[in-house]
């Protein structure tokens, strides 16, 4: 069975080890979503991973309500990615653009007051975080079909621009209770036309989006993350096992790069479940590589290889603190611990000031 310091090949993109950095939002953009400067430092601190996936990136003024997040719709995005992409490829690293749409999630702050979108008029439960503080979600509209092909041509774009500024594909962000997901799960999804009702019905905006980014950038540059275990931004299925079965066949047979998963236990620490896991179902039915992640370290992650359930552990909180992660999982050296308090906060602190295990900055 393979070390995670072994080389994978996912799709197009030869990854120089198993230990991929998932995708984790920092809200260091500007407030137009445009990248800055200090993301080309962040992310090169960890061109060591086998592969970068990108924090979650708006496709669309429409489906982008994060304070400080960037985006990938507009050239000076593009222009703004393009740095970083270079320092990671200069770095040895691979990187992918997370793409993000987040339906119900977005506040009607980002929109001019307009009401989001969504499969279903829903509201997400808790609050938001707008640029004014947390406030209530607003109920969303449903998304009606004539409005779909303009959804799939935002996505398109999205793609196309992500190759344009260097990046070695993609990864569709279809889990944690944004737009894709919330069209997948009955618990958020309750239209009576050919995108609600049954799991093929379900599964179907899944993959349009999929058929066009792949028909964009190609399926072997074109990744998709699920999450389809456990309750989640009030989005949730009665039968996660036959949903995400035939999602995973239906990507299976799309022939994308690659599929990841967010699964987390009933201990986890990133949101928790009692189900049992779907991923042995999805792994069956899904003949690319599969990434698994949530609250794994070296080890966990290394057994879960040897036991032939994954072909790579994706690490989310674990790359915060440790950029050199791969490096310290490889000698079996201890991990740093993350502070929550500037997860999302503005500037260097929390950002670029981890140090590798020999005490220098990463890169
Ligand atoms: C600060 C932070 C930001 C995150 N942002 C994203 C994101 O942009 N996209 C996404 O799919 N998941 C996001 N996640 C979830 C992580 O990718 C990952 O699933 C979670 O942290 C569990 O993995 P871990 O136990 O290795 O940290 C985020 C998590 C954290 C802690």
């Amino acid at each position: 069975m393979p070390s995670l310091s072994d080389p994978i090949r996912i799709g197009a993109i030869e990854a120089k080890n198993r230990v991929f950095m998932a995708p984790l939002t920092r809200g260091r953009a500007t407030r137009a979503h445009v990248p800055t400067p200090i993301m080309v430092e962040y992310y090169t601190q960890r061109a060591s991973a086998g592969l970068i996936i990108t924090e979650a990136t708006g496709i669309s003024q429409e489906g982008l309500g994060w304070p400080y997040a960037p985006g990938i719709w507009s050239d000076e995005q593009v222009a703004a990615w393009k740095p970083i992409v270079k320092a990671v490829h200069a770095a040895g690293g691979r990187i992918v653009c997370q793409l993000w749409h987040m339906g119900r999630i977005v506040h009607p702050d980002f929109l001019d007051g307009a009401k989001p979108v969504s499969a279903s008029a829903t509201t997400a439960p808790d609050a938001a975080h707008t640029y004014a503080g947390k406030k209530p979600y607003a109920e969303a509209r449903a998304l009606p079909i004539e409005e779909i092909p303009r959804l799939l041509a935002d996505y398109d774009r999205a793609a196309r621009n992500a190759i344009a500024a260097g990046f070695d594909g993609v990864q569709i962000h279809a889990a944690n209770g944004y737009l894709i997901d919330q069209f997948l799960r009955d618990g958020s999804n309750f239209r009576d036309d050919r995108y609600g009702g049954s799991i093929e019905n379900r599964i179907r905006l899944l993959t349009e989006v999929t058929r066009t980014v792949a028909d964009a950038i190609g399926a072997d540059r074109t990744g998709v993350r699920l999450s389809p275990n456990g309750a989640i931004q009030g989005v949730d299925d009665s039968d996660p096992d036959a949903l995400f079965g035939a999602a995973a066949k239906a990507l299976s047979e799309i022939g994308i790069a690659f599929l990841e998963m967010r699964e987390p236990g009933p201990e986890g620490t990133f949101g928790t479940s009692n189900h049992a896991p779907v991923a042995p179902i999805v792994k069956a039915a899904f003949d690319g590589p599969l990434v698994l992640n949530s609250d794994y370290d070296g080890p966990k992650g290394q057994a879960v290889l040897d036991a032939g359930k994954a072909d790579a552990i994706a690490y989310g909180r674990p790359f915060l603190a440790n950029p050199d992660l791969p490096a310290r999982i490889a000698e079996g050296a201890p991990l740093k611990k993350d502070e929550q308090k500037t997860w999302y906060s503005q500037g260097p602190e929390g950002y670029i000031d981890y140090p590798t295990r020999s005490g220098a900055k990463a890169a």
